[in-house]
């Protein structure tokens, strides 16, 4: 029993091979799980199918799509939709799985928050979870304009051009990564290889991080208890279940997983079935064009936060233009939740509902987070613009301000 989870992975005088079968005995009849967790700890494993899923329809998508601007459009909605035996259940899938990824990837993102568990060794998980978050963006992003429509084409324009950097006018780069002056067919295929090979692939080889960053810090749970697992594990196996705080991994806590999964996958089909329009944008069901800009441009609804913070600010302050200032609440909001494990200066690990100021602090980021997803949609005019103007100030402060109000809660709590 003894240094159980220690050892999980480690290797001296195995082979590979025996070191991958160790792995998987170990994980399934000595791997040790703190029973005080809830179903938003089964998020992960959600997000692994809802992966899997993605990486299966898209395989069946590469069939039949054609990256050509001339057939790319056609191909999707014609020959997949209507051609192709159950093409449309392949790519309503697709699409509705690529929505809801997003989804339940920031209530697993807010859990972490909610929990600390970006925490004292916990911050490589966070970091590695936030490149996942960063490495599915640009999976959504470059998925978006294969089926070629006008927000395809729009969007990536729009998009595309934030890299000239405002008033830096850097349009060398622009050119460089389009391939050409505006989107063109070169833009198309290049995103297209981002979409099918490497972004998957980085995707795959950052969830093993993931994966590995988790076994020594172990999860975190609900009281943010620190365990003794060899000493719970003892217990558990001499009988005594109930006083045991943890469970093991298999069969105990996997039936948990697999209940939350159940629950998902029925509200998953039931979007797949019922509901896909709401993963697809009735403007991308007219094919791209150049020369007539639809009227208004947003991107998919995981962006529409972080795309508020770029036009939040739509008055030149002291001198600096809007679309420069825009640009650096842009930059920093990509980055903001990155640094949080450094921003919080809190050294306990707690939950907000037991740090007075965090908790406020918390339920105003979910808020704001929620104001500038709806107003990144609405066109940026009359009181729209003000809202999302004071929306982005408050995103902003929240993240300046997460240093002192986490030592004032230490300080309260008598720890700093
Ligand atoms: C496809 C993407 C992802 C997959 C497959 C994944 C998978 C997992 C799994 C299986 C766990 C362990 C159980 C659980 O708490 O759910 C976990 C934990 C964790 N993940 Fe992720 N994750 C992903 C993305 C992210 C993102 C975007 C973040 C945010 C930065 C993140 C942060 C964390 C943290 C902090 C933990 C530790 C939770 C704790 O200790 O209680 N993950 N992840």
């Amino acid at each position: 029993m003894a240094k159980i989870n220690e050892s999980l992975f480690s290797v001296e005088g195995l082979d590979k091979r025996l070191a991958i079968k160790k792995f998987w005995k170990v994980m399934m009849t000595e791997y040790w799980i703190p029973k005080d967790i809830n179903f938003l700890w089964a998020m992960g494993v959600v997000l692994a199918v809802t992966f899997k899923i993605l990486i299966i329809t898209g395989i069946f998508l590469m069939m039949y799509y054609k990256p050509d601007v001339n057939l790319a459009f056609d191909s999707v909605n014609y020959t997949i939709m209507q051609e192709v035996g159950y093409g449309w259940l392949f790519r309503h899938m697709h699409g509705v799985a690529a929505s809801v990824i997003f989804l339940v990837i920031y209530i697993h993102m807010f859990t972490g928050i909610y929990y600390g568990s970006y925490k004292k060794g916990r911050e490589m998980i966070w970091i590695s979870g936030m490149l996942l978050f960063m490495t599915f963006s640009a999976a959504g992003f470059s998925g978006y304009m294969l089926p070629w429509g006008q927000m395809s084409y729009w969007a990536a324009a729009v998009i595309t051009n934030l890299f000239a950097g405002g008033s830096l006018e850097a349009w060398g780069l622009v050119e460089w990564i389009r391939g050409g002056f505006a989107v063109n067919d070169a833009t198309l295929t290049r995103f297209y290889m981002l979409h099918v090979f490497l972004l998957p692939l980085a995707i795959l080889g950052i969830i093993v991080l993931h994966f590995y960053t988790l076994r020594i810090p172990h999860v975190n749970n609900q009281s943010s208890e620190e365990i003794d697992y060899d000493a719970e594990a003892e217990k558990y196996l001499e009988g005594h279940k109930k006083e045991s705080k943890v469970i093991p991994f298999w069969p105990v806590f996997l039936s948990k997983d697999f209940a939350v999964l159940g629950v998902f996958l029925i509200f998953y089909f039931y979007l797949v079935f019922f509901n896909y329009n709401f993963a697809m944008d009735p403007v991308n069901f007219d094919p791209a064009n150049s020369m007539v800009t639809p009227a208004h441009i947003y991107p998919e609804w995981y962006f529409l936060w972080s795309y508020e913070t770029l036009r939040g600010p739509f008055f030149d302050i002291l001198g600096m233009k809007a679309m420069d200032i825009g640009l650096i609440i842009f930059g920093f909001a990509q980055v903001a939740f990155l640094i949080v494990p450094f921003l919080d200066r809190d050294p306990d690990i707690l939950p907000a509902h037991r740090r007075q100021k965090f908790q406020i602090w918390f339920w105003i980021m979910v808020l704001d987070m929620m104001v500038l997803t709806i107003y990144g949609k609405l066109p940026p005019t009359g009181a729209n613009a003000w809202v999302g103007f004071g929306a982005t100030l408050v995103f902003l402060a929240l993240f300046i301000s997460m240093p002192f109000i986490t030592k004032s809660d230490a300080k309260k709590r008598g720890v700093l």
